[in-house]
Formats: C-alpha cells, structure tokens, sequence
C-alpha cells in the first residue's frame, strides 16, 4: 500500500506538502493529535514520532497515541517476550542466571511493512530504513544524498547549525572534515590519545580500588574518565575528579543530554513558536548549553594567549591555527562560533556514548561470569600482570575484543539511528525519495535481525569469531553508523572501550553485591539508552591493584 503524501489523505496540513514518496510496502499514517499549525509543527513532530516510535517497540499493547494502525500491525513477533511478562514497568531478572536480555527493538514493525516504509506526522514523511541491507543502502549507496542533518526548532535554536553534529551543507563539510584530521593527528605521538587513555584507565581502576570491595555506582567515574579523555584531546589537560570546573561541566553536559526525549524538549519541538515565549522550562536546559560553550570560550581565549608559546598541543590550538591560515579565504567557516559548537559536540558526542557502553559491559560481564573469567584469562595469558595494554594488543585477544562488540550489539545503546536528511532527489530500495526528505537508518534492527546473528537475543561473544576463533570484523556492526556522517570518533570510540575494559578486568573481578539477585536488564529510554543505575563490587585479583 502506498501514501499519496500529498496531505489531501487527511487534510491535516496548512503548508506546502512534500513531493509523493512512493513506498513498495505498507504505509502507516499517522494523524496527530493535536491541532496541526503548519510545516514547522510537522518538523517539530518527527521528534515526538522518533520517541513514540521506540516507545511503542517496547510497549506490548498498542499505543494509542500512535494513531490508527494497520491491522496487523501488532502481530505477535517470535522475538517478542512471552504474554506473561508483558505489561512490566522494567523487568528483572535472577541475577544467578545468565542474562538473557530482550532486544531492545525489535523487527516487527519491519516483518510487518517491509524494509523501507514511511511513517506520516500530518503531511511530513518520515521514512524508515529497517534492516541491513536497506539501511547499507541508505547510509553506504546512497551516503552523498542522505548526507543531510534533520535539525529540529530545539537544536536549531540552542546549536545555531554551527559545529559538526547540527550544521549541514559546506559549514558540516569543512567543520567534519577538520575534526577528522586533527583527531587523527591528536593520536600521533608520545602525548597521543592512547597514552591519555591508559592514563585515565590507570586512574580508573585506582578509583575502584579505593572502594575496597564494597559495593559502588560506577556511572560517575566512568563518566568523568571518559569525559576527561575528551578533556585532554579538547583543552590539553585532564582534571581531578573533584575540580569545580570540571563537576560543572560535567553537570551540564549530563543536563543537556538528559534533556533530550524529555517532555519539554517535545513540546518545543512540537510547538516552537509558542514555547520561544515560556522560559522557565528551558532555563536549565539553555543554562546548561550556555555553561558548555562559555567554558569552550573562557579555554579558546586561554589558548588564543598561549599559541605563539607551542607547537599545537590539542584540537583548541589545531583550530586557532587554521583560523588563522584562512582568514583571508572568503570560503572559510573556521571562527569562534564554529569552535565553541564543536567542542561542545566532542563533549555530547563522545561522552555519554562511550560511558554507556562500559556501564552496560560491566552489568554484563557480571551477569555473565563465565564470559567475565574467559576474558580475563585471555587478558592475563596476552599481558600478564603488569604490562602496558595498548591497543596493538587486540590481536592478542580475539575473544575479549569479539566481547566488547558484542557487548555493543547486544546493549545498542541507540534507539534509532540519528535522522538523516535527503539532500537531493534519489531511489533507495526501488523508492522515490525526493530532496528533503528526513530518513531514519534504523539501527537496532540491525543488531537483531535473526537473519544476521545466531542467537540474536543473547550476549553472545561467538557473533564476532570465526570457527578458529579469530575475530570477524562484520559489516552487519553499525553501531557507529556508515557512510558519509559515520561516527567521526569509533577509532578512539573503539580504543577507549579496549582499552579501559581490559584494565578494568585485569584488575578486577566484578560481581554484583551481596544479597542483590535481580538486576534491571531494561535500557533508561532516551535518545541514547544507559543501564538503570546499579552498584558492583570492584573485588581485587592482583596485589598491585
Ligand atoms: C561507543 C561510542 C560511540 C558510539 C556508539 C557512537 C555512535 C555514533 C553515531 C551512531 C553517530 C551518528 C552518525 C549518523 O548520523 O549516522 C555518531 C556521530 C558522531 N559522533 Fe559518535 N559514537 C561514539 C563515540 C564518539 C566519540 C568518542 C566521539 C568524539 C571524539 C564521537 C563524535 C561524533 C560526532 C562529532 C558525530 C557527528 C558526525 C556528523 O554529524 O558528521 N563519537 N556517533
């Protein structure tokens, strides 16, 4: 079935309407709720659909705000959890078993309407790329026409389309292609990124040691050794965990992301023109943003004093210097703004998404002890007690670094894939895509999809090995999404979760504490999905640590 997309099917829409997009599969039509008040309203929309959209995924009975469905649009998925346990708030599991975690999305909406199908907010189309091959497709065939940012009323008003992550067009080109080179020269050297890595992993598991063995959150000295990396890589210096500056910024990094998916951050993408005028939900949210880019200021300007002192020591000192050899050039973008925006996006980008991902290793190799003590016999037969883990020595350890993959797969901390705008008329999969449209690789029907994995339900290391037991680099892995804005940070994304993970193992033990025998498997729903909070006991395996 096909939508005209003309808007005359439910004559909800005041503006101009998009061209037809011709979808070979179902269509599912969304009539929204709300008094629909023209084109910005449909924009702002695709945000509450995106969120209605992983919501529903986890939700077992339909959802009524998500409008009239397909009749068989809830059909039963063999992937999903039995009627029994359906209707939890969060659902728990014996800690004593392995856990057998559900998806965190699952292929149903695809099974139901195919791999590429439009959902409708009033008359803006939102097309959703469902699958490997079709988001391959999409993010790899087609990288040049999906290139685009959908950049909604929020983010438009707090990024100004400045930086990497917001900004489209020539300002994206030039912003993104800087950040790459220069990360990659950061990672040169004696100072390079590895050995800022290795140091705060070193201060890591000197922070768990301190615990003794009693039970600890590890959420914030993960977060602060991650951010710190970024820290040195940005400003050329780490901070001590218990700085001013750095607690304030890593307040109001947490504030903003946090703010993401929540409910004020939805009313002002649904309706902007109204929520511009009401401040008092926005004060900690812009106040946050305001705390970041001040900061990226207050440490240019330290810089800008300092340059003719040094050779470039940090991206802040790269990014002068290029400000400077472009002056003249009428095509540059490289200014304050631009660099504010940047670092603040380093910072959201490469934070939350790393500390993440080592919360849910942690919960899992916990709930998974017989993994926890494969890996850590690897890393101790590969480094012995004391020495140096550097990332060179993944070779060394197939089995730990299919792990920390799979550990990727299994808890995809993405709930979709971030939304990808048309910047010219295109085919994907057969369908007319006109220039403009927003689209969304949907990720985590990757990480599930049982056509591609196995056991794809279970936290499986085996997914990334071959029968020899040799690591597999799978193309099916796109947690850091493909083509043309794949994540500019995986290198030092993938050397960190190394290499902070094998030190933590080598160190460690991790086991969850006395007397707690059901663990929240259940992601905190959000643009990018963290474990609930938890403790662990952090037990010691070697004199030194
Ligand atoms: C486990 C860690 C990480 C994961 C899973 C991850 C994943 C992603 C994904 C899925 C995207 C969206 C790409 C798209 O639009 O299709 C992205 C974008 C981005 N990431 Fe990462 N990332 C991680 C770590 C990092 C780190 C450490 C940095 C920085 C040093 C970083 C910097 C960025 C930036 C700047 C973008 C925007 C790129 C653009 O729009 O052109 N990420 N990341």
């Amino acid at each position: 079935m096909t939508s005209s997309g003309d808007g005359s099917d439910g004559g909800l829409g005041l503006g101009p309407c998009p061209r037809q997009v011709v979808t070979p599969v179902h269509t599912v039509r969304i009539i929204t709720r709300m008094p629909l008040l023209g084109r910005r309203w449909c924009v702002g929309q695709i945000t509450i659909i995106i969120t209605q959209v992983v919501q529903r995924r986890r939700q077992p009975e339909p959802d009524p705000s998500f409008g009239p469905c397909q009749p068989n649009q809830m059909s039963s998925d063999p992937t999903e959890r039995p009627s029994s346990e359906r209707g939890r708030c969060a659902s728990t599991q014996q800690a004593s078993e392995p856990m057998e975690s559900e998806p965190m999305a699952d292929p149903m909406t695809a099974k139901t309407y195919g791999s590429i199908f439009t959902i409708w907010a009033g008359c803006q189309p939102l097309v959703i790329l469902s699958g490997f091959e079709a988001v391959k497709e999409g993010l790899v065939k087609h990288s040049e026409m999906l290139s685009g940012r959908l950049v909604t009323p929020f983010y438009k008003a707090v990024t100004k389309e400045k930086g990497i992550i917001f900004s489209n067009g020539h300002t994206w080109k030039q912003q993104r292609k800087f950040v790459i080179v220069t990360l990659r020269k950061l990672g040169l050297g004696k100072k390079g990124v590895e050995n800022q890595i290795q140091e705060e992993a070193k201060q890591l598991v000197e922070t768990f040691a301190r615990a003794n063995g009693q039970p600890i959150d590890p959420s914030l000295p993960i977060t602060n050794s991650v951010s710190n990396v970024i820290c040195a890589l940005v400003f050329g210096h780490r901070y001590s965990v218990d700085d001013e500056d750095f607690l304030k910024l890593m307040k109001a990094i947490e504030t903003g992301v946090t703010f993401g998916g929540s409910f004020f951050h939805l009313l002002y993408e649904g309706i902007p023109w109204l929520m511009k005028h009401i401040s008092w939900p926005y004060k900690k949210a812009f106040g946050a943003v305001d705390v970041v880019l001040s900061y990226a200021r207050k440490e240019t300007e330290k810089h800008r004093r300092q340059l003719a002192e040094h050779d470039p020591r940090d991206f802040i000192d790269y990014y002068l210097l290029q400000m400077e050899k472009s002056k003249n050039d009428p095509t540059s973008t490289y200014d304050d703004e631009n660099l504010a925006q940047c670092i603040s996006d380093l910072f959201i980008a490469g934070s939350d998404t790393s500390s993440y991902t080592l919360l849910w290793a942690l919960l899992l190799v916990m709930t998974h002890p017989d993994i926890q003590e494969k890996i850590q016999k690897e890393i101790e037969d590969a480094f012995g007690s004391s020495q140096l883990i550097g990332y060179q020595g993944r070779k060394n350890v197939p089995y730990t670094f299919a792990a920390i993959h799979e550990i990727q797969r299994f808890k995809c901390i993405l709930s979709a894939g971030n939304p990808r705008v048309s910047v010219q008329d295109g085919n994907v999969l057969g369908s007319f895509i006109p220039k403009g449209t927003t689209v969304v690789p949907d990720i985590p029907s990757v990480c599930y999809d049982p056509k591609l994995w196995e056991t794809p339900q279970k936290f499986n290391p085996n997914h990334f090995l071959d029968k020899n037991g040799h690591f597999v680099d799978r193309e099916e892995f796109l947690l850091f999404s493909a083509g043309a804005r794949v994540c500019p940070g995986k290198e030092l994304a993938k050397m960190e979760l190394f290499i902070f993970l094998t030190n933590l193992l080598r160190a460690f033990t991790f086991k969850l504490p006395e007397g707690v025998t059901e663990v929240n498997t259940e992601p905190v729903l959000g643009l990018t999905m963290p474990p609930h909070h938890y403790k662990l006991c952090a037990i010691p395996r070697l004199s030194n640590s």
